[in-house]
C-alpha cells in the first residue's frame, strides 16, 4: 500500500490560454485536447470508450498516458488524429495543434478536410504504432518507405531524399546497409526502429508513441527507450507515451496522466504521481510493480478487472474495484480536481475522497477550463 498522504489544498488555476502552468514550466503549447469524447457504435450497443478528455502537451515535453488495456488509450490517440474508422465516432470535444509552422492560433485537428489532414499528419504529428510488422509494407525496402515518407511532404531531389533517408536510419542506430532490406529481414527491435526513423522522417513536432517497444524484450525495449530520449533532446519534439506500463512512463515522462474507463483519473507530474499517487486507481497500479528503490514491499495489485464500457453504471467506475468506495461513489462526478501541497506542483484527480475532503474544495478543473494540465 501507498502511504498515507497530507491532505491536498485545491489552488486557483491560471485562465485558460495557451501556455502550460503546471508549475513545471511555461512552456508553449503544441497539442491541445479539450473534452474529447469517442464512441464505438457496432450494433451490439454504443461503447464509450473516451470520455470527455482533457490533455495538453507542451513543446518539447513528454507525457505519458497509462492505464490498463481496454482503458482507451489508443482510441484517444488516433481519434486526436482522426485516424479512427466507422463504427467509431468522435462525438464531442476538440484538439488543436499549435506546432510552428501553423501560426499562433494553430488547427482545429477535428475540422480539418481529408487533404489538410494528411499535410498535418506525419509532417507534423506522427505516429509510431505497437506492430511495426503491420505498419511496414512488406514488399518495399526500408530506404523506399523511409523515401516515400519523405516525398509526400517535402520538396527534394531523390539524391537529397537518399541521403536523408542514410541520416535517419543512422540517427536512430541501424547499419546503413539495412536500408537495403526488407522488413522481414530485420529483427523486432530494428523494424520499429525503422518506424521511429520513418516518424522523424519530416521533423515533426509530436510524435505520438503508442506501446512503441511492448512487443520487445526488455533489453531491446530499454536501449529504444534510451535513444528516443536522446533523439528528443536533440531533435526537441513532443512525445505522447501510450503505454499499459506505468512504471516505464514514470521514467521517461514529464508529466503523466492516468486513464480508467475511457476517463482520465489523475494527471501530474511524473515524480509526483510516482511518490504521491492521489487516485486509488493509480495506487492500485503503483502497487502492481516492484519499486526498484526504497523498501522491499508486498505486491498488492487491483482486484477484479476494467468495467465493461457498454453498460458504465453513473459515478465513478472504479468503485467495484476500490477500497476507499462509499455511498457518494455513485453520484460523484468524474471531473479532475485539481490539488496542490506546499512545494509540490498542481495534480489533478477525479476522486473527491482521497484524500481527505475537507481539505479539497471541490472547484473542479473542468469548471476552470484548465483539466488535465
Ligand atoms: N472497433 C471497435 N468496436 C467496438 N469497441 C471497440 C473497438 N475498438 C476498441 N473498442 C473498445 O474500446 C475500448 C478502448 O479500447 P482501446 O482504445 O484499444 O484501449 P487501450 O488502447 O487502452 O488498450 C475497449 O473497451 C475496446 O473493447
Ligand atoms: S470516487 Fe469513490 S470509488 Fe472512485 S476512486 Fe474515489 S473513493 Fe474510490
Ligand atoms: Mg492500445
Amino acid at each position: 500500500m501507498t502511504e498515507p498522504r497530507a491532505p491536498g489544498t485545491f489552488v486557483a488555476s491560471n485562465p485558460p490560454g495557451p501556455e502550460v502552468s503546471d508549475g513545471l514550466s511555461d512552456r508553449r503549447a503544441v497539442l491541445e485536447i479539450r473534452g474529447l469524447s469517442i464512441a464505438y457504435l457496432p450494433s451490439g450497443g454504443e461503447v464509450r470508450a473516451v470520455e470527455d478528455v482533457n490533455l495538453v502537451v507542451a513543446a518539447g515535453e513528454v507525457v505519458g498516458l497509462a492505464g490498463e488495456s481496454g482503458s482507451g488509450k489508443s482510441t484517444l490517440a488516433y481519434g486526436a488524429c482522426r485516424l479512427l474508422r466507422p463504427p467509431a465516432a468522435i462525438t464531442s470535444g476538440s484538439v488543436v495543434y499549435r506546432g510552428r509552422r501553423v501560426g499562433p492560433d494553430g488547427v482545429e485537428v477535428l475540422a480539418q478536410s481529408a487533404r489538410q489532414l494528411r499535410k498535418l499528419r506525419w509532417r507534423e504529428i506522427a505516429i509510431v504504432f505497437q506492430s511495426a510488422m503491420n505498419c511496414l509494407n512488406p514488399v518495399l525496402k526500408v530506404r523506399d518507405q523511409i523515401v516515400d515518407a519523405v516525398d509526400a511532404h517535402l520538396a527534394m531531389s531523390k539524391g537529397d531524399m537518399f541521403e536523408r533517408a542514410a541520416n535517419l536510419i543512422d540517427l536512430v542506430g541501424i547499419p546503413r546497409d539495412r536500408l537495403r532490406s526488407y522488413p522481414h529481414e530485420l529483427s523486432g527491435g530494428m523494424r520499429q526502429r525503422v518506424m521511429i526513423a520513418m516518424a522523424l522522417a519530416v521533423d515533426p513536432e509530436v510524435i505520438i508513441m503508442d506501446e512503441p517497444t511492448t512487443a520487445l524484450d526488455v533489453v531491446v525495449q530499454r536501449e529504444i527507450l534510451q535513444q528516443i530520449m536522446a533523439l528528443k533532446e536533440q531533435l526537441g519534439f513532443s512525445i505522447l507515451f501510450i503505454t499499459h506500463d506505468l512504471s516505464l512512463v514514470l521514467e521517461l515522462a514529464d508529466r503523466v496522466a492516468i486513464m480508467y474507463a475511457g476517463r482520465l483519473v489523475e494527471v501530474g507530474r511524473a515524480q509526483d504521481i510516482a511518490h504521491r499517487p492521489l487516485h486509488p486507481y493509480t495506487q492500485g497500479l503503483l502497487s502492481s510493480f516492484p519499486s526498484l528503490h526504497g523498501q522491499r514491499r508486498q505486491l498488492a495489485g487491483i482486484p477484479g478487472s476494467p468495467p465493461d464500457l457498454r453498460n458504465l453504471m453513473p459515478g465513478c467506475p472504479f468503485a467495484p474495484r476500490c477500497a476507499h468506495a462509499n455511498s457518494k461513489c455513485a453520484t460523484v462526478s468524474m471531473d479532475l480536481v485539481q490539488f496542490a501541497k506546499p512545494g509540490h506542483t498542481l495534480h489533478s484527480s477525479a476522486c473527491p475522497f482521497v484524500p481527505a475532503p475537507e481539505e479539497a474544495k471541490l472547484t473542479t478543473a473542468a469548471d476552470e477550463g484548465i483539466a488535465g494540465r
